[in-house]
């Protein structure tokens, strides 16, 4: 089976997204700051950079839910696997997500944040794929949108490879 990989973002296109976003992000927030809340592991590149660039103090915390097993559908269930160690209740939340694409974990996600009573939850992903969403989710900060396709590098998965490639990827096979 051959796989190619079509560049979709480079690396200065990434810098542009993710200083963009933050620059956003410190204005909606201000100096009292927030929780950056990344999903694991997708989102781990992105969430790096994206906190080099905001200038508010920020808080990191992680969660981490598995929907995919191996493959490029999400089986639709989606499992917590890494829950919280802090209390949400009365905090500003950054949910920070790599890509979002039927909306499922997303949705699942944000159910599970809201019962800790936050402040606030926002979501800000760094690919925003329209074509299966499955759930109206609002979502606050996207840094890039495609239509369909599966995406690879700079965080994004197929069966654990790929993660470290500097830029996104389309994976055609
Ligand atoms: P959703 O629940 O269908 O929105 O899927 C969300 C999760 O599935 C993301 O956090 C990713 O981990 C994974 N995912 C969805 N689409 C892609 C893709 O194109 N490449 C890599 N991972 C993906
Ligand atoms: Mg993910």
């Amino acid at each position: 089976m051959t796989q190619e990989l079509v560049p979709v973002l480079s690396q200065a296109d990434i810098h542009e997204r993710v200083k963009g976003l933050a620059e956003r992000i410190s204005d909606d927030y201000g100096p009292t700051g927030l929780i950056i809340l990344g999903v694991l592991k997708g989102a781990f590149v992105f969430l790096a950079d994206l906190v080099r660039e905001i200038s508010i103090p920020v808080r990191i915390e992680f969660i981490q839910v598995a929907s995919y097993g191996a493959g490029m559908e999400t089986s639709g269930e989606v499992k917590l696997i890494k829950g919280l160690e802090i209390n949400l209740e009365n905090r500003h939340v950054l949910v920070v997500e790599d890509i979002i694409d039927s909306g499922l974990t997303i949705a699942y996600l944000l159910d599970h944040l809201e019962k800790m009573r936050p402040k606030s939850v926002r979501v800000c992903t760094l690919i925003d794929k329209k074509g299966r969403r499955e759930v109206d989710i609002p979502i606050d900060y996207v840094g890039h949108s495609v239509d369909s396709g599966f995406l690879v590098g700079y965080g994004l998965d197929y069966n654990e490879k790929y993660r470290g490639l500097p830029g996104v990827y389309h994976l055609k096979q």
